[in-house]
């Protein structure tokens, strides 16, 4: 099989600005895209940098960007990967922030660590460290925690996370799944210190701008947004939840469809802001005008609305799971 990649190099100790290296080469048709990476490196160009252990989608060190997607080099079949992305295969690293490049496809993954370490990421509980047997825990224990421990740590989400772009304190898909994996764990004891942790304006679960970005790119299944969902219901179940914009805006939101079926989006920032809603008269005007919100005299109502209504009533008053 014919392959022709175009690479992202850069050092920084030596070059003023990244540029792209084009390689051709013929593999097998089974090949992945860590075996054109070593074959590039083994063959072409030794001083190729990009990052690789296992090879077997464990360790979590060789994600790169493809073509835009944030992969594991190890895990992306390149014949697939052609009819994805068509003959030209870009491969770059997970960030180009010139700051974060050590060297061509490896960057510093700091940010990344730090938030992982922050929501501490290990069991935190009084067991016996040299127990005489196994601690072994229910088969429908283990399912709560829905795949969350299969997090190799690769930052693909981290790195693919819209809201971490605007705003560099946010800890992001990772770090939240996984708080997740330990709060929905019943040997744990810090489970409301981790929830009040993650309920942080700023840092925690509100700031995530549900774009799903987190879902598509995680090679293992883990799904950090259904996680995050979960820590938001978690929340208010522990009663850790503040009055705050966030909280406010999902009250909002509940007020908003009972009373009409369909989402207010004028009322729903008159309730999460308060008096604070003037600072958005501009924008709100703009929507007016194109009619994405309305006056409340004219906001219209979906049809079975009283069925809505009973259904979020119901929603409300049954225990929620995760
Ligand atoms: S859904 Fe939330 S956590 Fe996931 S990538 Fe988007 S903003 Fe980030
Ligand atoms: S949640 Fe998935 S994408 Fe994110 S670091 Fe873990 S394994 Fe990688
Ligand atoms: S080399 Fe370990 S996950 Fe790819």
């Amino acid at each position: 099989m014919d392959v022709t990649l175009k690479v992202y190099r850069f050092n920084p100790n030596e070059d003023e600005k990244p540029h792209y290296e084009k390689y051709t080469l013929i593999l097998r048709d089974d090949a992945v895209l860590l075996d054109a990476l070593n074959e590039i490196k083994w063959k072409f160009d030794g001083s190729l940098s990009y990052r690789r252990s296992c090879r077997h989608g464990i360790c979590g060190s060789c994600a790169v960007k493809l073509n835009g997607k944030n992969v594991l080099a190890c895990k992306t079949p390149l014949k697939k990967a052609i009819e994805d992305f068509g003959d030209v295969l870009i491969v770059e690293p997970l960030s180009k922030n010139k700051e974060k490049i050590i060297k061509d496809l490896v960057i510093d993954k700091k940010d990344f660590w730090d938030k992982n370490k922050k929501v501490k990421p290990y069991l935190i509980a009084n067991i016996d460290e040299h127990p005489e047997k196994e601690n072994l825990i229910k088969p429908e224990e283990v399912e709560k925690l829905e795949d969350a421990d299969y997090c190799i740590a690769c930052g693909c989400c981290y790195y693919a996370c819209e809201s971490i772009r605007a705003n560099k304190d946010f800890l992001g898909p990772q770090a939240l799944a996984k708080t997740y994996r330990f709060t929905a764990d019943g040997r744990d004891e810090a489970k409301k210190e981790r929830l009040e942790f993650v309920d942080k304006l700023g840092i925690g679960v509100w700031d995530c701008v549900k774009c799903q970005a987190c879902i598509e790119v995680c090679p293992k299944g883990v799904d950090p947004f259904t996680k995050i969902t979960h820590l938001h219901n978690q929340i208010f179940e522990e009663g850790v939840a503040k009055k705050n914009v966030a909280t406010k805006h999902a009250e909002g939101f509940v007020h908003s469809i009972k009373k009409h079926g369909i989402l207010d989006e004028g009322m729903l920032v008159l309730y999460s802001e308060g008096v604070n809603v003037a600072r958005h008269l501009p924008e709100a005007m703009e929507m007016l005008k194109k009619g994405k919100i309305k006056f409340p005299w004219n906001m219209p109502k979906s049809e079975g609305v009283e069925e809505i209504k009973k259904l979020v009533e119901i929603s409300q008053t049954h225990e929620l799971k995760g």
